[in-house]
């Protein structure tokens, strides 16, 4: 069990601020449909509490000093739900940029996207576009939300784009690596995650950065996204601080090597 679960707020925050901090974490926003069934209220009210969850874990993150947080804000497969749901989230988006700009400007926050926003209605993307362009001088975290994404999707635009420069001539076989493919997919320019957290006890990665996640540490909660707030993401970094990564190699190594992945090791 956490033994950070006894602390108080602030001796939580100040162990954790004493680090090592994650560079860039990921999060699977799940189980606000059931925090609104458990209430008996319409499943659209799960999604408006947590955005308040996810007002409190980026404002917390950016004053951490993370260099980034993915939040996966809408899957490819989320285009199934229900129209009026799906319609629901949409308006929620805007809703959440339009009132969120300026706390990304407070914070030096940047803003950027993964996913086709294409598929997007064009109100939202022109919300997602704004914010966007809004805090592109800002230096601090970069908040990354994920839209329409799906990890196989990426996967597929990315072997596309390298196959097309190899047909062209522009590319041979022999410079495909792995640099290469992470910087072909939507997340090029970003770390991979140091840490990923799910909420609500389900135990999948459900098509979420399927390339990028090979060597984060994973962090299963059972609280409900719309519960998730600023005690329960420094509970999971501190989780985090207490684990050892190993990239394939010996605890014995660990002392006297830099932490670095690559070589195909696990
Ligand atoms: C998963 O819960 C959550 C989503 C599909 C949407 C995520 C949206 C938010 C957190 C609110 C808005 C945030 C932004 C950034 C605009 P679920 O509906 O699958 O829950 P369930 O598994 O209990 O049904």
């Amino acid at each position: 069990m956490n033994a950070a679960v006894n602390l108080t707020n602030d001796e939580l925050y100040s162990q954790v601020k004493q680090g090592p901090l994650p560079g860039h974490v990921a999060i699977i926003m799940d189980g606000n449909g059931r925090w609104a069934e458990k209430l008996g209220l319409p499943r659209i009210k799960g999604h408006h509490a947590g955005m308040e969850s996810v007002r409190e874990v980026v404002t917390l993150c950016a004053d951490l000093k993370l260099q980034a947080l993915t939040l996966y804000a809408f899957s490819a497969e989320n285009w199934r739900r229900p129209g009026p749901e799906v319609s629901a989230l949409m308006t929620l988006l805007q809703t959440y940029l339009k009132k969120e700009v300026d706390t990304m400007m407070d914070n030096d926050i940047r803003f950027r996207t993964i996913g086709r926003l294409d598929e997007l209605p064009a109100a939202a993307r022109k919300w997602v576009q704004k914010t966007v362009d809004t805090t592109a001088g800002n230096r601090g975290m970069i908040l990354n939300l994920a839209l329409s994404y799906g990890g196989r999707v990426e996967l597929t635009d990315a072997v596309k784009k390298i196959a097309e420069s190899v047909r062209d001539g522009r590319l041979d076989v022999e410079e495909i690596n792995e640099e290469l493919i992470s910087n072909t997919l939507d997340t090029a320019g970003l770390p991979d995650p140091d840490l990923m957290i799910r909420t609500s006890g389900e135990h999948r990665i459900s098509n979420f950065l399927l390339w990028q996640l090979a060597y984060s540490e994973l962090y299963f909660t059972n609280v409900l996204w719309p519960d998730f707030r600023r005690r329960d993401m420094l509970l999971a970094i501190r989780d985090y601080q207490k684990r050892e990564r190993r990239f394939g190699r010996i605890t014995q190594q660990l002392a006297t090597t830099v932490s670095s992945v690559g070589g195909g090791e696990r």
